[in-house]
Protein backbone atom coordinates (compact mmCIF):
# COMPACT_ATOMS: atom_id res chain seq x y z
CA UNK A 1 0.00 0.00 0.00
CA UNK A 2 1.65 3.42 -1.07
CA UNK A 3 2.08 5.66 1.98
CA UNK A 4 -0.93 8.63 2.48
CA UNK A 5 -0.69 11.88 3.60
CA UNK A 6 -2.82 14.45 4.50
CA UNK A 7 -2.60 18.09 2.80
CA UNK A 8 -4.13 21.77 3.04
CA UNK A 9 -5.54 21.84 -0.31
CA UNK A 10 -7.33 25.58 0.74
CA UNK A 11 -8.41 28.01 2.97
CA UNK A 12 -10.81 30.53 3.96
CA UNK A 13 -11.81 33.25 7.12
CA UNK A 14 -14.24 35.25 8.08
CA UNK A 15 -13.97 38.08 10.46
CA UNK A 16 -17.23 39.88 11.41
CA UNK A 17 -17.62 43.50 10.27
CA UNK A 18 -17.74 45.80 13.70
CA UNK A 19 -14.19 46.75 14.60
CA UNK A 20 -13.42 47.17 17.91
CA UNK A 21 -10.16 49.51 18.28
CA UNK A 22 -8.03 50.63 21.12
CA UNK A 23 -9.02 54.25 20.99
CA UNK A 24 -13.27 52.97 21.38
CA UNK A 25 -11.74 50.69 24.52
CA UNK A 26 -10.25 53.97 26.21
CA UNK A 27 -14.35 55.16 26.63
CA UNK A 28 -15.02 52.05 28.28
CA UNK A 29 -12.40 51.13 30.66
CA UNK A 30 -9.12 52.81 32.28
CA UNK A 31 -5.92 52.17 29.18
CA UNK A 32 -4.96 53.83 26.24
CA UNK A 33 -4.23 52.62 23.04
CA UNK A 34 -0.42 53.24 23.63
CA UNK A 35 -0.78 50.68 26.76
CA UNK A 36 -2.40 47.58 25.06
CA UNK A 37 -0.18 48.33 21.60
CA UNK A 38 3.09 48.16 23.52
CA UNK A 39 2.15 45.46 26.07
CA UNK A 40 0.95 42.93 23.07
CA UNK A 41 0.87 44.37 19.61
CA UNK A 42 -2.98 44.71 19.27
CA UNK A 43 -4.48 48.07 17.61
CA UNK A 44 -7.88 46.39 16.73
CA UNK A 45 -10.35 43.56 17.27
CA UNK A 46 -13.64 42.33 15.42
CA UNK A 47 -16.45 41.91 17.30
CA UNK A 48 -19.49 39.60 16.24
CA UNK A 49 -23.15 40.82 16.32
CA UNK A 50 -25.25 39.90 19.19
CA UNK A 51 -27.20 37.49 16.80
CA UNK A 52 -23.89 36.11 14.67
CA UNK A 53 -22.38 32.58 16.58
CA UNK A 54 -19.67 30.57 15.96
CA UNK A 55 -21.53 28.56 13.66
CA UNK A 56 -22.47 31.46 11.61
CA UNK A 57 -18.71 32.48 11.10
CA UNK A 58 -17.58 28.87 10.52
CA UNK A 59 -19.70 28.96 7.97
CA UNK A 60 -18.90 31.73 6.02
CA UNK A 61 -15.00 30.92 6.60
CA UNK A 62 -16.11 27.07 5.16
CA UNK A 63 -17.98 28.37 1.98
CA UNK A 64 -14.81 30.16 1.20
CA UNK A 65 -12.30 27.26 2.13
CA UNK A 66 -14.79 25.02 0.10
CA UNK A 67 -15.22 26.67 -2.99
CA UNK A 68 -11.36 27.30 -3.53
CA UNK A 69 -10.84 23.66 -2.86
CA UNK A 70 -12.81 22.71 -5.76
CA UNK A 71 -13.84 19.58 -4.01
CA UNK A 72 -17.88 19.01 -4.18
CA UNK A 73 -19.42 19.74 -0.91
CA UNK A 74 -20.75 16.36 -0.69
CA UNK A 75 -17.24 15.00 -0.64
CA UNK A 76 -16.64 15.97 2.74
CA UNK A 77 -15.95 13.24 4.86
CA UNK A 78 -15.42 14.71 8.29
CA UNK A 79 -15.95 18.05 9.72
CA UNK A 80 -14.08 19.33 13.19
CA UNK A 81 -14.36 22.49 14.75
CA UNK A 82 -12.48 23.72 17.49
CA UNK A 83 -14.16 25.98 19.99
CA UNK A 84 -14.29 27.45 23.13
CA UNK A 85 -17.71 29.15 22.18
CA UNK A 86 -20.13 27.20 21.07
CA UNK A 87 -22.83 27.95 20.04
CA UNK A 88 -25.20 25.67 22.09
CA UNK A 89 -23.74 22.81 24.68
CA UNK A 90 -25.25 20.60 22.41
CA UNK A 91 -25.71 19.86 19.61
CA UNK A 92 -21.90 20.09 19.07
CA UNK A 93 -20.48 23.73 16.62
CA UNK A 94 -19.47 20.83 13.66
CA UNK A 95 -22.95 19.79 13.52
CA UNK A 96 -25.25 22.77 13.59
CA UNK A 97 -22.26 23.61 10.98
CA UNK A 98 -23.17 20.73 9.07
CA UNK A 99 -26.74 21.53 9.04
CA UNK A 100 -26.25 24.89 7.58
CA UNK A 101 -23.82 23.42 5.11
CA UNK A 102 -26.51 20.71 3.90
CA UNK A 103 -24.22 17.88 4.28
CA UNK A 104 -25.81 14.42 4.63
CA UNK A 105 -23.56 11.94 4.45
CA UNK A 106 -20.48 12.97 6.90
CA UNK A 107 -19.71 12.71 10.82
CA UNK A 108 -19.14 16.00 12.64
CA UNK A 109 -17.67 16.92 16.68
CA UNK A 110 -16.24 19.64 18.38
CA UNK A 111 -12.47 19.72 20.14
CA UNK A 112 -11.90 22.13 22.79
CA UNK A 113 -8.45 22.62 23.66
CA UNK A 114 -8.68 26.14 24.27
CA UNK A 115 -6.30 28.51 21.59
CA UNK A 116 -4.35 25.41 20.93
CA UNK A 117 -7.42 23.77 19.31
CA UNK A 118 -7.36 24.23 15.67
CA UNK A 119 -3.97 22.41 16.08
CA UNK A 120 -5.36 19.43 18.15
CA UNK A 121 -8.35 19.43 15.18
CA UNK A 122 -5.19 18.91 12.45
CA UNK A 123 -3.38 16.28 14.55
CA UNK A 124 -7.18 14.04 14.70
CA UNK A 125 -7.96 14.80 11.32
CA UNK A 126 -4.36 14.45 10.03
CA UNK A 127 -4.41 10.62 11.57
CA UNK A 128 -7.76 9.85 10.19
CA UNK A 129 -6.88 10.89 6.93
CA UNK A 130 -3.60 8.61 7.32
CA UNK A 131 -5.34 5.61 8.91
CA UNK A 132 -6.62 5.67 4.73
CA UNK A 133 -10.33 5.92 6.33
CA UNK A 134 -11.16 9.30 5.49
CA UNK A 135 -10.38 11.46 2.06
CA UNK A 136 -11.77 15.09 2.93
CA UNK A 137 -12.01 17.02 6.09
CA UNK A 138 -12.92 20.12 6.92
CA UNK A 139 -11.11 21.68 9.90
CA UNK A 140 -12.12 24.84 11.51
CA UNK A 141 -11.79 27.30 14.10
CA UNK A 142 -14.19 29.48 15.57
CA UNK A 143 -14.37 31.98 18.08
CA UNK A 144 -16.91 34.27 19.92
CA UNK A 145 -14.61 35.51 22.66
CA UNK A 146 -16.48 38.74 23.31
CA UNK A 147 -19.19 36.58 24.79
CA UNK A 148 -16.62 35.70 27.51
CA UNK A 149 -15.08 38.91 28.21
CA UNK A 150 -16.31 40.88 30.99
CA UNK A 151 -16.34 44.62 29.81
CA UNK A 152 -15.48 46.43 32.59
CA UNK A 153 -12.09 44.21 32.98
CA UNK A 154 -9.16 45.94 31.54
CA UNK A 155 -7.06 42.74 32.43
CA UNK A 156 -8.66 40.85 29.75
CA UNK A 157 -11.25 42.70 27.46
CA UNK A 158 -8.47 44.23 25.57
CA UNK A 159 -6.97 40.94 24.40
CA UNK A 160 -9.76 39.15 22.31
CA UNK A 161 -11.29 39.21 19.31
CA UNK A 162 -14.02 36.85 17.13
CA UNK A 163 -13.29 35.45 13.86
CA UNK A 164 -12.98 32.04 12.31
CA UNK A 165 -10.60 30.17 9.26
CA UNK A 166 -10.90 26.96 8.25
CA UNK A 167 -9.08 24.80 5.79
CA UNK A 168 -9.66 21.54 3.62
CA UNK A 169 -7.39 18.63 4.94
CA UNK A 170 -7.27 16.03 2.12
CA UNK A 171 -5.51 12.91 1.35
CA UNK A 172 -2.71 13.36 -0.75
CA UNK A 173 0.49 10.87 -2.32
CA UNK A 174 2.97 13.89 -0.84
CA UNK A 175 3.24 15.74 2.23
CA UNK A 176 1.98 17.67 3.47
CA UNK A 177 1.34 17.63 6.97
CA UNK A 178 5.05 16.12 8.22
CA UNK A 179 5.08 16.14 11.95
CA UNK A 180 2.60 16.75 14.47
CA UNK A 181 3.17 17.26 18.29
CA UNK A 182 0.10 18.06 20.97
CA UNK A 183 0.32 18.18 24.72
CA UNK A 184 -1.24 19.25 28.25
CA UNK A 185 -0.73 20.12 31.86
CA UNK A 186 -3.87 20.86 33.83
CA UNK A 187 -2.17 21.53 36.70
CA UNK A 188 -2.18 25.41 35.46
CA UNK A 189 -5.57 25.24 34.94
CA UNK A 190 -6.52 28.74 36.99
CA UNK A 191 -3.86 30.64 35.30
CA UNK A 192 -5.83 30.90 32.93
CA UNK A 193 -9.47 30.07 32.72
CA UNK A 194 -13.26 30.37 32.68
CA UNK A 195 -15.30 31.31 35.97
CA UNK A 196 -17.95 29.22 36.34
CA UNK A 197 -19.52 31.78 37.94
CA UNK A 198 -19.34 35.04 35.91
CA UNK A 199 -18.51 32.86 33.06
CA UNK A 200 -15.91 35.61 32.33
CA UNK A 201 -12.12 34.92 31.36
CA UNK A 202 -9.76 35.46 34.15
CA UNK A 203 -5.96 35.47 33.57
CA UNK A 204 -2.28 35.96 35.83
CA UNK A 205 -1.16 37.67 32.70
CA UNK A 206 2.67 37.55 33.85
CA UNK A 207 2.47 33.91 34.22
CA UNK A 208 0.79 32.89 31.46
CA UNK A 209 3.27 35.28 29.12
CA UNK A 210 6.80 33.39 30.51
CA UNK A 211 4.96 29.83 30.15
CA UNK A 212 3.72 30.45 27.02
CA UNK A 213 7.23 31.85 25.39
CA UNK A 214 9.29 29.03 27.12
CA UNK A 215 6.55 26.46 25.74
CA UNK A 216 6.17 27.41 22.37
CA UNK A 217 10.20 28.11 21.98
CA UNK A 218 10.74 24.77 23.33
CA UNK A 219 8.42 22.90 21.20
CA UNK A 220 9.41 24.52 17.84
CA UNK A 221 13.00 24.07 18.83
CA UNK A 222 11.80 19.90 19.04
CA UNK A 223 9.58 19.90 15.98
CA UNK A 224 12.54 21.05 14.03
CA UNK A 225 15.42 19.03 15.52
CA UNK A 226 12.81 15.83 15.35
CA UNK A 227 12.49 16.60 11.45
CA UNK A 228 16.30 17.39 11.19
CA UNK A 229 15.52 21.02 9.67
CA UNK A 230 17.34 23.78 10.34
CA UNK A 231 15.74 27.27 11.12
CA UNK A 232 16.49 28.50 7.91
CA UNK A 233 14.36 25.92 6.21
CA UNK A 234 11.32 27.13 7.24
CA UNK A 235 9.41 29.48 4.82
CA UNK A 236 7.05 30.65 7.33
CA UNK A 237 6.30 30.34 10.95
CA UNK A 238 2.66 30.74 11.66
CA UNK A 239 2.36 31.05 15.17
CA UNK A 240 -0.75 31.70 17.56
CA UNK A 241 -1.73 35.30 17.61
CA UNK A 242 -1.74 36.18 21.12
CA UNK A 243 0.56 38.56 21.81
CA UNK A 244 3.28 40.08 19.50
CA UNK A 245 6.16 40.38 22.20
CA UNK A 246 5.01 36.42 23.23
CA UNK A 247 5.96 36.10 19.33
CA UNK A 248 8.84 38.09 19.15
CA UNK A 249 10.28 36.31 22.14
CA UNK A 250 9.90 32.93 20.21
CA UNK A 251 11.36 34.51 16.88
CA UNK A 252 14.54 35.61 19.45
CA UNK A 253 14.74 32.07 21.29
CA UNK A 254 14.63 30.10 17.51
CA UNK A 255 16.83 32.97 15.85
CA UNK A 256 13.97 33.26 13.18
CA UNK A 257 14.08 36.79 11.42
CA UNK A 258 10.74 38.59 11.93
CA UNK A 259 10.11 38.78 8.04
CA UNK A 260 9.73 34.92 8.20
CA UNK A 261 6.81 35.08 10.93
CA UNK A 262 2.96 35.66 9.67
CA UNK A 263 1.20 38.51 12.31
CA UNK A 264 -2.34 39.10 12.24
CA UNK A 265 -2.45 40.13 16.04
CA UNK A 266 -2.62 43.46 15.45
CA UNK A 267 -5.55 43.42 13.90
CA UNK A 268 -7.03 40.85 14.96
CA UNK A 269 -6.70 40.53 18.86
CA UNK A 270 -6.63 37.01 19.69
CA UNK A 271 -9.15 34.50 18.64
CA UNK A 272 -7.89 31.55 20.50
CA UNK A 273 -8.56 28.05 18.00
CA UNK A 274 -9.48 30.98 15.01
CA UNK A 275 -6.42 32.40 15.16
CA UNK A 276 -3.90 29.95 13.00
CA UNK A 277 -6.51 29.41 10.43
CA UNK A 278 -6.87 33.45 10.49
CA UNK A 279 -3.62 33.81 10.05
CA UNK A 280 -2.91 31.02 7.40
CA UNK A 281 -6.16 32.19 5.27
CA UNK A 282 -4.87 36.45 5.44
CA UNK A 283 -1.45 34.89 3.98
CA UNK A 284 -2.84 32.81 1.68
CA UNK A 285 -4.70 35.81 0.32
CA UNK A 286 -1.72 38.31 0.28
CA UNK A 287 0.41 35.84 -1.78
CA UNK A 288 2.65 35.19 0.69
CA UNK A 289 1.94 31.05 1.27
CA UNK A 290 3.17 29.38 -1.85
CA UNK A 291 2.68 25.94 -2.82
CA UNK A 292 5.82 23.92 -1.61
CA UNK A 293 6.81 25.99 1.59
CA UNK A 294 7.72 24.90 4.37
CA UNK A 295 5.44 25.89 7.19
CA UNK A 296 5.61 25.40 11.09
CA UNK A 297 2.16 25.93 13.19
CA UNK A 298 2.20 26.32 16.67
CA UNK A 299 0.21 27.02 19.51
CA UNK A 300 -0.16 27.69 23.74
CA UNK A 301 -3.61 27.98 25.41
CA UNK A 302 -5.13 27.41 28.55
CA UNK A 303 -4.98 24.06 30.23
CA UNK A 304 -2.49 24.35 29.94
CA UNK A 305 -1.99 23.10 26.17
CA UNK A 306 0.35 23.13 23.41
CA UNK A 307 1.03 21.60 20.13
CA UNK A 308 2.75 22.15 16.68
CA UNK A 309 2.19 21.08 13.14
CA UNK A 310 4.93 21.18 10.56
CA UNK A 311 4.03 21.04 6.85
CA UNK A 312 4.43 21.73 3.09
CA UNK A 313 1.26 23.72 2.06
N1 LIG B 1 -4.68 49.27 30.38
C1 LIG B 1 -3.94 49.94 31.27
N2 LIG B 1 -3.38 49.36 32.32
C2 LIG B 1 -3.59 48.04 32.49
C3 LIG B 1 -4.38 47.28 31.60
C4 LIG B 1 -4.93 47.95 30.51
N3 LIG B 1 -5.67 47.32 29.60
N4 LIG B 1 -4.38 46.00 32.02
C5 LIG B 1 -3.65 45.94 33.14
N5 LIG B 1 -3.17 47.18 33.43
C6 LIG B 1 -2.34 47.58 34.54
C7 LIG B 1 -2.38 46.60 35.68
O1 LIG B 1 -3.53 46.85 36.47
C8 LIG B 1 -1.09 46.90 36.39
O2 LIG B 1 -1.28 48.06 37.17
P1 LIG B 1 -0.65 48.17 38.65
O3 LIG B 1 0.84 48.03 38.45
O4 LIG B 1 -1.09 49.51 39.09
O5 LIG B 1 -1.25 47.01 39.39
C9 LIG B 1 -0.14 47.30 35.25
O6 LIG B 1 -0.97 47.60 34.13
C10 LIG B 1 0.84 46.21 34.86
O7 LIG B 1 0.14 45.01 34.74
P2 LIG B 1 0.85 43.70 34.29
O8 LIG B 1 -0.14 42.60 34.27
O9 LIG B 1 2.10 43.49 35.05
O10 LIG B 1 1.25 44.09 32.80
P3 LIG B 1 2.10 43.25 31.79
O11 LIG B 1 3.23 44.08 31.32
O12 LIG B 1 2.39 41.86 32.25
O13 LIG B 1 1.10 43.10 30.56
C11 LIG B 1 -0.39 41.49 29.62
C12 LIG B 1 -0.15 42.46 30.75
C13 LIG B 1 -0.44 42.25 28.31
C14 LIG B 1 -1.73 40.80 29.84
C15 LIG B 1 0.77 40.45 29.58
O14 LIG B 1 0.97 39.88 30.85
C16 LIG B 1 0.50 39.36 28.60
O15 LIG B 1 0.51 39.59 27.43
N6 LIG B 1 0.33 38.13 29.07
C17 LIG B 1 0.02 37.03 28.22
C18 LIG B 1 -1.41 36.83 28.31
C19 LIG B 1 -2.06 36.43 27.02
O16 LIG B 1 -1.67 36.75 25.93
N7 LIG B 1 -3.13 35.72 27.22
C20 LIG B 1 -3.91 35.30 26.15
C21 LIG B 1 -4.34 33.95 26.34
S1 LIG B 1 -2.99 32.84 26.44
C22 LIG B 1 -2.57 32.60 24.96
O17 LIG B 1 -3.32 32.77 24.06
C23 LIG B 1 -1.17 32.19 24.68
Amino acid sequence: MTKKYSRIISTGSYLPDKILTNYDLEKMVDTSHDWIYERTGISQRHIADDNESTVDMAYQASLKSIERSNIDINDIDMIIVATTTPERAFPSTAVLLQNKLEIDDCFAFDINAACTGFIYALDVADKYIKNNSINNILVIGTEKMSSLLDWNDRNTCVLFGDGAGAVILSSSDSPGIISSTIGSNGSYKDLLTVNPVSDFIEMKGNDVFKIAVNTMGKIARETLDANDLKIDQINWLIPHQANSRIINAIAKKLSLPTEKIILTVENHGNTSAASIPLAMDYAFEKGDLKKGNTILLEAFGAGFTWGSTLLKF
